[in-house]
């Protein structure tokens, strides 16, 4: 089988990569020690064993957990640093991270140190790499549109250092529209803007993402297979689906990776593109996903693996002349 080869060399882009989800174990109590912060568990066996999710919020909690060793500026350069090398490895040749300011924020960390860490990791990426990266700021929507616009305001000090906003963390009972106000503001300040939809959510979360939010790509946004007249909208305005499946699978939003959704997506003609979403915590990085993928899904051939990455480069926010060169 010639197709895992293939996956694994083929250049591509990554779109849907959380930072903070990509800490692992290993490194979260080697900064817990570092840092002096106190862990809930005994070891980093303990911690991985913990590593059980039924949803989107049973991850989060402990997504939350992990990010609290995160303290200095350093800290930031060195998670991001680890997933870069990572990522190139698997012939990742740009990436779009987000970051959840709020997280670190939050605890008292200020936004100069979390902007730096990563933007120097991205640095010293493009050029002991050779990986080109960009960093979006994720608003967590389980807070107030209000703390979304204090966090912009924090982060405008350092406009130049980060490309977009997204919208992240728990979906149901958080609709985009709840965020309206901040995504015009963020529109008016020329960011990109993307944000998660159609994860657990309805495609009506995706609907008011595009019509409301005026997002530019929908993160996840595998529940719009539900709605025909979505569909059409998608690959009617090439509005790119950053698709995560091994995220997917260990939330439940599909209970097993031969019922996911990818070659619909696909054969619908919409712009879809695979990610990891958070490495660290769903078991595996960029051509984890794709070898996996195409192994469940038997349907998936050679066309769609150069599709996908294809996609990847159309979708990314770089600019056409660079992006055509990798198409
Ligand atoms: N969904 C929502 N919020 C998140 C995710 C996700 O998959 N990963 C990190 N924050
Ligand atoms: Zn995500």
């Amino acid at each position: 089988e010639r197709l895992p080869a293939l996956l694994a060399a083929m250049p591509k882009a990554e779109l849907h990569i959380h930072i903070e989800g990509s800490l692992e174990p290993e490194m979260i109590f080697q900064l817990a020690n570092r840092n002096g912060v106190e862990l809930a568990y005994e070891s980093v066996e303990a911690l991985r064993r913990a590593y059980a999710f039924t949803d989107l919020q049973s991850f989060l909690d402990i997504y939350y957990a992990g990010a609290s060793v995160l303290l200095h500026e350093q800290d930031f350069y060195d998670m991001a640093w680890a997933y870069l090398e990572r990522a190139a490895r698997d012939h990742v040749v740009h990436a779009e991270i987000f970051f959840d300011p709020q997280t670190h924020t939050a605890r008292g960390v200020g936004m100069e140190a979390v902007i730096r860490g990563l933007h120097r990791a991205s640095q010293d990426a493009r050029e002991r790499l050779g990986i080109s990266s960009a960093l979006i700021l994720c608003f967590l929507r389980h807070l107030s549109e209000e703390e979304a616009f204090a966090t912009l305001e924090e982060a405008m000090p350092f406009r130049g250092q980060f490309i977009g906003v997204g919208l992240d963390s728990s979906e149901l009972g958080h609709p985009p529209e709840k965020f309206a106000r901040v995504f015009a503001r963020c529109r008016e300040l020329g960011l990109r803007l993307v944000a998660h939809a159609g994860e657990e959510g309805p495609p009506a979360y995706i609907w008011s993402a595009l019509d409301v939010l005026k997002v530019e790509r929908i993160d996840h946004g595998v529940q719009a297979v539900h709605d025909a007249a979505l569909m059409r909208r998608l690959a009617e305005d090439r509005i790119a689906l950053t698709v995560c499946p091994l995220s997917n699978l260990k939330l439940r939003v599909f209970p097993e990776l031969a019922q996911h959704n990818l070659k619909a997506l696909l054969d619908a003609g919409l712009v879809a593109t695979v990610n990891s979403d958070d490495p660290a915590y769903f078991g595996g990085y960029m051509n984890d996903n794709l070898v996996q993928t195409f192994a469940a899904l038997p349907q998936l051939d050679a066309r769609d693996a150069w599709q996908l990455a294809h996609n990847s480069f159309e979708a990314s926010f770089v600019a056409p002349d660079v992006r055509r060169a990798w198409q």
